[in-house]
């Protein structure tokens, strides 16, 4: 347990370049895994969820070489059943797509989780499996599902199936489920969420085919590696940056070769609706982008004003909402979050941890059921107090609340920033870097 005091306010300046994005990691590992052929990952990130793919990859037999940033990983053998219960540590992305396919092999493999994961909901994603064929039991109270998982791989169909929720996991679950499966598979979302196994299946010769929010995967081609695959940097690691730039008067910094997948850039939509100067520069170098786009953020402060943030924009910054709710206090007016009932069901509860420390800052937040869907409030005063803040275990809401506490006026104390290492390790010495 890690505690961590922030007393003085600082003006970030300065140029940075960030680790791969995390979606994408999980995805280049696991694709690059159930290919034909060698795959040389660049700028891959090092941070406990990556790892837990890693090591997951490593149980179920898979060849892997690491070298700092660089990961070098082999699909010819094909997965083989793990001599123990393989632990995917926190991540959920690791969980939910191994489990996809895991769905289509010979053999059986218990995977357990760590004490975050293990309280987080199974059956959004076991549910279509089973509709597949795939044999699964979970640790079961009431109507929901939670891991330790047990999954007996076997003969798969191809369904069509549409999600009952956004969740780019359980999309990502059948998808990898349908490349074992005979038959195609579709899948169909009511909102489009994140793309990135589409793009990478893609890369790696599936034929799959996206016509709006339809995704159709026929399992007849093998996959291939086009051989590098460089990751972007992480559009969500970039957002507490952004945000921290945004709201400190006098801010200035670049953000080098970030992920600008449009799936992902919500919280820059969202954020130059307000009015914040956020200026992209795309790279217009294509060659080893040709699947995610990138390119560099040039962010500096300004006044922000209040904004309503639309059902069919969360997906596209699900992973921000709670950077966003610190910015959206420092707006001027009424700022509306409509639809964000998902955040329940992250690294904790994202709505309970995020108003609960804004109201000890001052702000004046809160979440409001309406119409079937969860909203949250927050009239902007354009100020935060320092005050005892608390991460609840999760690493969104512990790098947010440095942010908050980095542009409020009075020193704050937050509890517990071991969690940071979930996704950006290297957070605050990113942040110290753009001290002037
Ligand atoms: C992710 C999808 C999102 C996101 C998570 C990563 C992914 O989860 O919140 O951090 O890589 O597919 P859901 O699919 O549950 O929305």
């Amino acid at each position: 347990m890690k505690l961590l005091v922030v007393k003085d306010k600082f003006i970030p300046h300065g140029r940075i370049s960030l680790i791969g994005d995390k979606s994408i990691a999980h995805r280049a590992l696991i694709i690059g895994a159930l290919s034909c052929n060698k795959t040389i990952i660049k700028n891959f990130p090092i941070h406990d969820d990556s790892l837990a793919t890693l090591s997951t990859l490593d149980a179920l037999g898979v060849k892997i070489k690491r070298n700092k940033n660089q990961v070098l990983v082999w699909g010819i053998q094909g997965l083989r059943k793990p001599r123990k219960p393989v632990f995917v540590n926190n991540s959920g992305t690791t969980l939910r797509l191994i489990l996809g396919v895991l769905a289509g092999t010979d053999f059986e493999t218990k995977l357990i989780a760590g004490k975050y994961l293990s309280a987080r909901p199974m059956s959004r994603v076991d549910k279509p499996l089973r509709l597949m064929g795939a044999r699964i039991s979970a640790k079961k109270r009431g109507a929901e599902e939670y891991p330790p998982l047990v999954v007996r791989g076997g003969k798969l169909k191809g369904i069509v199936y549409r999600l009952p929720v956004a969740s780019a996991q359980v999309k990502s679950a059948i998808l990898l489920a349908g490349l074992s499966a005979l038959g195609k598979t579709r899948v169909i979302e009511k909102i489009r969420t994140r793309d990135h196994t589409e793009r990478m299946l893609k890369t790696f010769g599936a034929n799959i085919t996206v016509n709006k929010n339809s995704i159709t995967l026929n399992p007849d081609r093998k996959l291939k590696s086009p051989g590098i695959i460089y990751i972007p940097g992480d559009i969500s690691s970039a957002a507490f940056l952004a945000v921290l730039a945004v709201i400190i008067p006098g801010s200035k910094i670049v953000i080098e070769r970030v992920s600008l997948n449009p799936s992902r850039c919500g919280i820059f939509n969202v954020l130059k609706r307000m009015g914040a100067k956020i200026k992209v520069v795309p790279f217009k170098n294509k060659r080893g982008q040709n699947f995610e786009p990138m390119g560099d953020l040039i962010v500096s402060s300004g006044k922000l004003k209040h904004v309503v943030v639309k059902p069919a924009e969360i997906p596209s910054l699900i992973d921000e909402l709670p950077v966003f709710m610190v910015a959206a206090c420092f707006a001027e007016g009424k700022t509306v979050i409509k639809g964000a009932g998902e955040l329940r069901f992250k690294e904790t509860d994202r709505i309970k941890s995020m108003v609960t420390n804004l109201i000890s800052m001052g702000a004046d937040i809160r979440s409001v059921k309406s119409g079937g869907l969860e909203n949250i409030i927050i009239n902007g005063k354009g100020l935060l107090n320092g005050a005892k803040l608390r991460s609840f275990g999760d690493h969104r809401t512990a790098m947010s609340m440095v942010v908050a506490a980095l542009a409020a006026k009075g020193s704050s104390r937050l509890d517990d920033i071991s969690c940071i290492s979930k996704s950006f390790p290297g957070f605050l010495t990113t942040l110290r870097s753009l001290l002037r």
